[in-house]
C-alpha cells in the first residue's frame, strides 16, 4: 500500500492556508494510503519558541489535523520529537549532504536574512525533514507550494544514498495542490507575501480566529485597483486571491463567482466570502473543542508514536547498517 507523510510545525496558530495547502488534503489521502502526519516540534525549535506556547500549540496542531478530517484511527498521527529516530537519522543524513545543497535553500534565504543569530538548526533544518519523510518509506508528500525545494533536496538525499549504499529509501513524489487550488494561498494584507502563521495578524485567518473577527479581517483585506471581480493574476493579485479562497471554500468554479459577482463591487463579495470561510471554519472550531477534554489528545498521540516508531526505527537501523555503524 502507497505511504503518504506530511509534517506541520507547531510555530504559530494555524491558517486558512496550512488548511487549504496542505491539511485539507491530508483528510483526502487517508482513505487512499497509509499515512503518518506528524507535529514536527523539532523543527518549530530552529527559531527562539517561548516554551509554555510550543507546548500547548503542539497539542493544537494535532487536534487541528484531527478536526479538519483526519481519522486517528484510519491515520498515525504523532509528535515528531516522541519518535527518537527523526533526530538520529537526520545527522546520518547530514553525513551525506552538501553545504553548497543547504546554503541554495530559498526559505534558508528568507528566514535569515537580516537576523543576527540564525541557529546552525536553521540551515541544516531541510535534513531533518528529509529524514521525515524517507523514516516511513513515503511515496507521497501532500505540502504547499512552498515545500517544493525542499522536497527536491529529500528527492536528491534518497536517490544519493541510494546509489551508494544500495535500495535504502523509497524516492519521494511531492503533492502539491494544481495552480489556483490552494498550494500558495496569499496574504490579506500583501498579496505578494504567503500567508503566514508568523506575520502580523490581520494578513492571516487563522483556523481558530471568531466569526467576527474572521469578517472584520476579510472586510479589511486589500483589493485591487476597479471594482471588477474577475480572475486575473497579474492585473488583480489581490481580489484573484480571494477569488480562490471562496472556491475553496464554497466548490464553486473561479468562473462562476466572477459570473455571480463580476460587477456588484468589492463589498458584496467580501462579504459572501466572509460567510463561506465561517461555514467552513465553524465546524471544525467545533471539533476542535471536543476534542479539549483533558487526556484524549495525549492518549491519542501516545498511540500514534507506539505505531510509528518501529517503522521509523526499522528504516534507520537498515541505514546505520550499510553505513558500517556496529
Ligand atoms: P508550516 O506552516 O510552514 O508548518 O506549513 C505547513 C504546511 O502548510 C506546509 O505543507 C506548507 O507548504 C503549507 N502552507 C503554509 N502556508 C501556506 C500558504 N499560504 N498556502 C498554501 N500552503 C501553505
Ligand atoms: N518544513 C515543513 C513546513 O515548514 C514542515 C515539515 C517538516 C514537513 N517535515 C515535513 C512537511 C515532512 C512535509 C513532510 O511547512
Amino acid at each position: 500500500m502507497k505511504r503518504v507523510f506530511s509534517g506541520v510545525q507547531p510555530s504559530g496558530e494555524l491558517t486558512l492556508g496550512n488548511y487549504l495547502g496542505a491539511i485539507r488534503n491530508f483528510a483526502t489521502f487517508q482513505h487512499q494510503a497509509e499515512c503518518f502526519f506528524s507535529v514536527v516540534d523539532l523543527h518549530a525549535l530552529t527559531v527562539p519558541q517561548d516554551p509554555g506556547n510550543l507546548r500547548r500549540r503542539t497539542h493544537d496542531v494535532a487536534k487541528l489535523f484531527i478536526a479538519c478530517g483526519i481519522d486517528p484511527d484510519v491515520a498515525t498521527i504523532f509528535i515528531q520529537s516522541h519518535v527518537g529516530a527523526h533526530a538520529e537519522l537526520t545527522w546520518l543524513l547530514l553525513c551525506l549532504t552538501y553545504m553548497g545543497e543547504l546554503q541554495r535553500m530559498t526559505q534558508f534565504k528568507e528566514k535569515s536574512q537580516g537576523k543576527e543569530n540564525v541557529s546552525a538548526a536553521l540551515f541544516t533544518y531541510p535534513v531533518l525533514m528529509a529524514a521525515d519523510i524517507l523514516l516511513y518509506d513515503t511515496h507521497e508528500v501532500p505540502v504547499g507550494e512552498d515545500q517544493k525545494q525542499h522536497l527536491e533536496l529529500t528527492r536528491d538525499i534518497a536517490i544519493r544514498v541510494n546509489n551508494r549504499f544500495g535500495e535504502v529509501f523509497v524516492v519521494p513524489e511531492p503533492y502539491i495542490p494544481p495552480k489556483n487550488t490552494g498550494g500558495r494561498i496569499m496574504s490579506l494584507t500583501d498579496p505578494t507575501k504567503k500567508m503566514a502563521k508568523s506575520a502580523d495578524a490581520n494578513s492571516s485567518i487563522a483556523l481558530l480566529d471568531p466569526p467576527d473577527v474572521i469578517a472584520k479581517k476579510i472586510k479589511s483585506a486589500v483589493t485591487d485597483s476597479g471594482r471588477e471581480v474577475r480572475y486575473d493574476e497579474v492585473e488583480k493579485p489581490a481580489i484573484s486571491n480571494l477569488m480562490v479562497i471562496y472556491s475553496l471554500c464554497s466548490g464553486d468554479s473561479l468562473d462562476d463567482i466572477a459570473a455571480r459577482y463580476g460587477t456588484s463591487g468589492y463589498g458584496k463579495f467580501k462579504k459572501d466570502l466572509a460567510d463561506v470561510v465561517i461555514q467552513t471554519l465553524t465546524p471544525i472550531q467545533a471539533r476542535y473543542e471536543e476534542l479539549s477534554e483533558p487526556g484524549v489528545i495525549e492518549s491519542i498521540l501516545a498511540a500514534g508514536a507506539a505505531k510509528a516508531e518501529p517503522i521509523a526505527q526499522r528504516t534507520l537501523s537498515r541505514l546505520q547498517d550499510k553505513m558500517g555503524i556496529v
